[in-house]
């Protein structure tokens, strides 16, 4: 796997991710959701520039301009709840993607940590040998984007595979590198040490969906 790690150098992404972690500004949910947008905005600029281009000579009111445009058919794939505001990001970049939309959630089937990643609503187009942008802010365990690609492959098979996350956790980013096929790759801002005993991402941010949507009964 490819791991393109944005806050390896210094930009403007310091500060959202920043804004993102601080307790004392992420309880604002429309920046906190904003935030995520941004860094789907921003990471989705630097996933364009893997994307295959062809050449196109467009008329502009002067003359013929040659531009190299993504040729690509892309389905963005988001995992519910969470990766709505990641997933509006990448979208607003590339505006004519199609889109899917599936639930992942951790259950714990014990009422104590342990917990099982269960997939259930899918809304999808083909993804056969299309290019899949995959989303989730959190890759904590990376269960959850593993479940959804065994979930997507009633989808077909696409032909490039894109991962984009906000924070992720080493152990995760192994589990993807140990599942995912080598010339996937994963776009994500910032890259953390642990998770702690609940699987939560150390220091990470908190619980991803409820500070952009409010908190959730436990089911
Ligand atoms: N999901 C979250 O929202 N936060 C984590 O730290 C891990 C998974």
């Amino acid at each position: 796997m490819h791991v393109h790690h944005l806050l390896n150098n210094n930009s403007i992404a310091n500060k959202f991710i920043a804004q993102l972690r601080d307790t004392s500004i992420q309880n604002d949910r429309m920046r906190f959701r904003r935030n995520i947008e941004r860094l789907g905005e921003i990471l989705s600029y630097e996933l364009s520039k893997k994307l295959n281009y062809s050449s196109e000579e467009i008329t502009s009111p002067l003359g013929i301009s040659k531009v190299s445009v993504p040729k690509d058919e892309i389905v963005i794939c988001s995992i519910l709840r969470a990766g709505l505001p990641l997933h509006t990001g990448i979208l607003n970049y590339f505006d004519d993607a199609e889109n899917s939309f599936i639930s992942a959630y951790r259950h714990h089937p014990n009422d104590d940590k342990e917990f099982e990643i269960k997939v259930e609503y899918l809304a999808s187009p083909s993804i056969e040998g299309k290019t899949l942008v995959l989303a989730d802010p959190m890759l904590a365990t990376g269960r959850s984007f593993v479940n959804v690609m065994h979930a997507l492959k009633e989808m077909g098979t696409p032909k490039e595979i894109h991962l984009v996350a906000v924070i992720g956790a080493e152990e995760g980013l192994k589990l993807l590198d140990d599942e995912f096929p080598p010339h996937t790759h994963l776009w994500i801002a910032a890259i953390d040490k642990e998770l702690d005993s609940r699987g939560y991402i150390v220091p990470g941010l908190g619980d991803a969906g409820d500070l952009c949507f409010g908190n959730k009964k436990q089911h």
